[in-house]
């Protein structure tokens, strides 16, 4: 290492002494991946101590999207956090978030970089990142997560990087750091296919800002991801057909590129695409890239994948290492301003695969509230794709917690996506494809092809009185009865009428 940079190395507690109370530190990590391991635990632990001695101590912490335990976990416990940005999804964090303990702001994944630029939220005072290099011009290679690390690390005063040695320096590349200009002279941002390169492969920052160092070795604590369950690949196999269909009727031009969401179904999905023959290669252009990318490449089935980040299970995390330049030939990654970015998502003509938690029979979705009130993780950029995309997907079980809850509801407990951007509803009873449909007709296809047959002659009884005595029948929402299902759920623990 070079001796301007040596001169900067610590152990993780000597640099979590250099965090102060009311700190807002912008960290690197996405969905459980390249988020920094080792500062956090111990600026936890100075927490702790700090309030034992009846000291006020907290921090706010912006990161891209979900950390892991180290973080996210770590720092809740010590009740360090006052303030969290702009996506979690861990459990101890959520309910500190949900007994209103952590203040939470739960935005678009892409306006998250130039909020901060523009001074809506508060500057970062400390950027807290994991990287796999730091050159003595002050260069840092980031390691597996774009998010907004590369805006973090120009607002803040202070940088303190975690080196971590993993995945080694091979690992230098795989980033195309682009930052757009502020409005109103900002210019097209000039990616035209999925694999298009338009910054540099690291983010610049002046050395003087950089007070620490800290070196690691540690991989990235995905959970790893269940194999799909029989309801997942059905879900998936409705999907896979659909796309086909669309595909032989000419409404889904080759080349458009796929972004798939967070979870199981997900990658479910992904993987069955891989393996349908009719299916030819895709590329994609999304947020998080998962295990399934591999099924893809194993498949010859990927021409390429763009995303912010590259969040694999440990046996994934050991093959990147031991593949690292075919993966890389293959996949890049950007800050997440970009990989989300409207005017790309909608030139590519991205087709958007999501999940939700509940959707209702006009087509809203809610992807974020349980019963409109108990936060689960956030809207993460499931409204950039959706609202930009060409085609956007909702899937969904149609019912969860053993069929207490449908997942179809007369009227959603919260809104993220309205029906006005929403098209194809997809559960493992069927597709609805609600393109260009009126309500009431929207309404009887989603009910007909997604509701759990246990749900069905409710939602369409509750349709029909609808139809007979709401006040307008464009939509025929009566409010008296909108939340029936909710209602009946939170008195009775199940959404089925006692028989
Ligand atoms: N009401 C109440 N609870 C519900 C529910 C509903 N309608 N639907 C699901 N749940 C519960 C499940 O029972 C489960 O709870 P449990 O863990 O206590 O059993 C939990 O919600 C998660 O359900 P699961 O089916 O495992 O969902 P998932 O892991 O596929 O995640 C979302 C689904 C919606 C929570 C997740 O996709 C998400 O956070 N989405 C928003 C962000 C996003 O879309 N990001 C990608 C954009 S690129």
């Amino acid at each position: 290492m070079h001796p301007t940079l040596q001169k900067k190395l610590m152990t993780a507690e000597e640099a979590a002494e250099l965090i102060v109370d009311g700190d807002v530190i912008g960290a690197s990590g996405f969905t459980l991946s390249g988020y920094p391991k080792a500062v956090a635990p111990m600026i936890a632990r100075k927490a702790r101590r700090l309030h034992d001695a009846g000291e006020p101590f907290s921090i706010s912490l912006y990161t891209g999207a979900s950390t892991g335990d180290e973080m996210d976990g770590e720092l809740t416990r010590a009740n360090a956090l006052s303030h969290r940005v702009p996506y979690q999804s861990h459990p101890d964090l959520r309910s500190a978030i949900n007994n209103g303990a952590v203040e939470f702001s739960d935005l678009h994944l892409s306006h998250v970089a130039q909020y901060v630029r523009s001074g809506f939220l508060k500057k970062p005072t400390v950027a807290l990142v994991d990287a796999v290099d730091v050159t003595p011009e002050g260069h840092i290679y980031l390691s597996t997560s774009g998010g907004s690390t590369a805006s973090y690390l120009l607002m803040a005063d202070r940088i303190i990087v975690e080196l971590n040695s993993y995945l080694g320096n091979g690992f230098k590349g795989f980033h195309d750091v682009f930052i757009p200009k502020a409005p109103p002279m900002r210019e097209r941002i000039p990616i035209y296919k999925v694999d298009d390169r338009i910054g540099i492969p690291y983010v610049a920052v002046p050395t003087d800002k950089i007070v620490a160092i800290v070196e690691t070795n540690a991989p990235d604590g995905t959970r790893p991801l269940k194999e799909p369950a029989e309801i997942d690949l059905t879900i998936a196999g409705h999907l896979v057909e659909f796309l086909k269909h669309e595909r032989h009727h000419g409404r889904l031009p080759e080349g458009v590129p796929f972004q798939s969401g967070v979870g199981n179904v997900a990658n479910a999905v992904l993987a069955t695409l891989a393996r349908e023959p009719e299916m030819q290669s895709v590329c994609l252009y999304t947020e998080v890239i998962q295990d399934s990318v591999f099924d893809l490449i194993d498949h010859d089935k990927l021409i390429f994948a763009s995303g912010t980040a590259l969040t694999l299970s440990i046996p994934f995390q050991e093959r990147l290492k031991r593949e690292m330049e075919l993966i890389k030939s293959k996949v890049l990654l950007r800050q997440q301003e970009i990989s989300n970015h409207p005017e790309i998502i909608r030139r590519l003509g991205v087709v958007a695969m999501n999940t939700a938690l509940e959707f209702d029979i006009f087509g809203n979705v809610n992807s974020t509230h349980v019963l409109g009130s108990h936060m689960m993780n956030g809207i993460g950029g499931s409204g950039d794709f959706t609202r930009n995309a060409y085609l956007p997907i909702f899937m969904s079980p149609s019912t969860a917690r053993g069929g207490a809850i449908s997942s179809l509801v007369p009227m959603v407990s919260h809104v993220d996506h309205n029906e006005h951007s929403t098209k194809i509803f997809v559960t493992e009873q069927g597709l609805a494809d609600v393109r260009g449909m009126s309500p009431v007709n929207r309404a009887r296809h989603i009910i007909e092809r997604c509701a759990h047959p246990d749900y069905r002659p409710l939602l369409k009884e509750y349709l029909e009185y609808g139809l007979k005595h709401a006040p307008s029948r464009h939509t025929p929402v009566v409010l008296s009865r909108a939340f029936e299902f909710h209602l009946r759920y939170e008195q009775t623990g199940t959404m089925l009428p006692k028989s």
